[in-house]
């Protein structure tokens, strides 16, 4: 089994001076305001984004020495600092009482204060971004907030809607958690000044990665007790999602309805959530969905076919068995 220790081996150097860099840039004026910041930045998890910049960048450079440039950091902070403002966003729509197994920000200091917290890393995020004039970084990354914000509302209309076509689902994933980590990966070519081409091949590789990497995060919803969140919160929350969706589509009409009425009652009657999970379980809902993601990821690698063998090129490759065999 791939760790994610081994595939950060060959950038590990400079993931530590980003983890330096991150400190010394995020601190907050206020006692209340830098305790919830020291807080977001202590659970940053699994640091997946910074990580395809670091790679990227590794992959695209002319030499080494290129990858030591600051802008290589620059663009790792802000997307990584725009993830974790989104999750503390989202952990308040949500209502989620937890997060990678601790107390969300919400559950310690209430939700007014969560979404504070999430607007002044992003204000701090693009101003330190503006600050260092690298003003090409800034809008290519900055330029995905709003597709985070678009998918998020079309998923709530649609969780509160009880429906969902296949395009609505690969509409908001691509949206909510695609754009980030294609932009990551793109931006890593970037920062080194890599050429049009490669930067665009590098965003397709980001956007096969990101929509595989929501896939397995769906399953793991209905299948994992290691990922720090309560199992079935999707179900809990209305959502869709494409284990669910994979059963959904091949029952008739009158099961379909009964399904969905079921479904609409999980806010609240835990058998109900039972009884879906079962069905999603046994009817194959989550190898189906499975099979779709490794079709992303085989995506994935074959982009990086026209690049020579290296350290960064198998580490990329080797993320993408990590996500497909994940289980948190
Ligand atoms: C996690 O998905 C959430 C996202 C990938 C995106 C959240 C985006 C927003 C709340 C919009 C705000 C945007 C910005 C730029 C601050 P999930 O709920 O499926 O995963 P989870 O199970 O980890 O919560
Ligand atoms: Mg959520």
């Amino acid at each position: 089994m791939i760790t994610l220790d081994d595939i950060r081996k060959p950038v590990m150097g400079r993931i530590e001076a980003f983890d330096r860099f991150v400190d010394s840039r995020f601190s907050a004026d206020g006692e209340l305001m830098g305790s919830m910041l020291k807080y977001a930045l202590s659970s940053r998890g699994k640091g997946i984004r910074p990580l395809l910049v670091m790679l990227s960048a590794s992959l695209n450079a002319p030499n080494a020495a290129a990858t030591d440039s600051p802008r290589v950091n620059l663009a790792a902070m802000l997307v990584e600092m725009i993830h974790v403002a989104s999750l503390i966003h989202d952990d308040v729509i949500d209502e989620a009482d937890t997060r990678r197994g601790a107390p969300s920000v919400n559950a310690v200091w209430q939700s007014h204060k969560a979404v504070l917290l999430g607007d002044y890393i992003l204000a701090r995020n693009v101003g330190i971004g503006l600050e260092s004039g690298q003003f090409d970084l800034v809008s290519h990354i900055c330029g995905a907030m709003a597709a985070l914000c678009e998918g998020e509302v079309l998923q709530d209309d649609c969780a509160a809607r009880h429906t969902m076509t296949r395009k609505d689902y690969f509409d908001i994933i691509r949206r909510k958690t695609a754009s980030l980590i294609s932009v990551s990966v793109s931006a890593g070519a970037m920062a080194v000044n890599a050429g049009r081409e490669a930067v665009m091949k590098m965003h397709s590789f980001g956007e096969a990665v990101g929509m595989a990497f929501q896939i397995q995060d769906d399953i793991l919803d209905y299948s994992s007790v290691k990922t720090g969140k309560p199992r079935n919160n999707d179900l809990r929350e209305g959502k869709i999602t494409l284990p669910l969706l994979c059963v959904l589509e091949r029952v008739d009409e009158e099961r379909r309805r009964e399904l969905v009425d079921r479904l609409s009652r999980c806010a609240t009657d835990e058998r109900e959530v039972d009884y879906l999970n079962g069905i999603v379980v046994n009817e194959g809902g989550l190898q189906k969905a499975a099979r779709i993601m490794h079709d992303y990821l085989d995506k994935a690698v074959a982009l990086l076919d026209g690049y020579p063998d290296s350290e960064y090129r198998k580490a990329l490759c080797d993320l993408c068995a990590f996500i497909g065999e994940r289980d948190r």
